[in-house]
């Protein structure tokens, strides 16, 4: 399983690359809100810069919801970085749009996923990536790793090349729990990454460890 990142913030994106496991940067609008970036320049300016920083697929997502505003858009984010994969939102137009982008080499991650129906939608589209939205579903007493599983389970049954990248991840667990149900990526908070490393029986058996390495000096 692939990890990526999921932020817009340049210090959290280096940490997680620094560990030398990152394969790539998801972004969506509220993320880069977050982090203060205004304006078309700044924006392509911003997702240069994680282009450079990272050697892998950076989502970058389009603002647009009409099929025509959506392709332009597009055009201009895949024109920023060969790395840039454009997010499109999971609408009739968007389809439309990811069925142009395919047609035209260029990647897409469709996003704001939360059914199976519209896993299948993204896929016939050649999405490159489909993202469900763990989390949120999970937020509504739904299980989110249940629709990664049931949605890996149709790409592999009917031979969809579409990878299934698990967002919306809150927790370790979550992440943990996407690999056993063979999601393709996750896309996790530089957190929950380093969640993964936290066992306290870890951090118990070092310090006697350490302790005991003392006596032999
Ligand atoms: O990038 C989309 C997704 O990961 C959003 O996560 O935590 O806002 O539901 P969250």
């Amino acid at each position: 399983m692939k990890f990526f990142i999921d932020t817009a913030n340049l210090a959290q994106i280096q940490e997680a690359n620094d560990l030398g496991i990152l394969d790539g940067v998801t972004t969506n609008p509220s993320l880069m809100a977050k982090e203060g970036i205004k304006g078309t320049e700044a924006i392509a300016a911003h997702y240069k810069t994680i282009c450079e920083m990272v050697d892998g697929p950076v989502s970058a997502e389009v603002l647009g919801t009409t099929f025509e505003g959506i392709v332009e858009e597009g055009k201009k984010l895949a024109a920023i970085h060969e790395n840039i994969v454009v997010k499109v939102p999971m609408i009739k137009d968007g389809i439309k749009a990811i069925k142009w982008f395919t047609d035209n080499g260029i990647l897409t991650n469709c996003t704001l996923v939360f059914s199976a129906g519209q896993a299948i939608m993204a896929a016939k589209a050649g999405a490159t990536f489909v993202s469900p939205f763990i989390g949120r579903i999970d937020d509504s007493s739904w299980d989110g790793v249940q629709l990664v599983e049931q949605i890996v389970n149709i790409y592999n049954s009917q031979g969809f090349l579409t990878e299934v990248l698990a967002a919306s991840i809150r927790n370790p667990l979550h992440i943990v729990r996407c690999a056993e149900v063979g999601a393709d990526v996750c896309t996790c908070p530089l957190n929950s990454i380093l969640g993964l490393l936290k066992h306290p029986l870890t951090d118990n058996g070092l310090a006697q460890f350490l302790k005991d390495a003392q006596a032999m000096q």
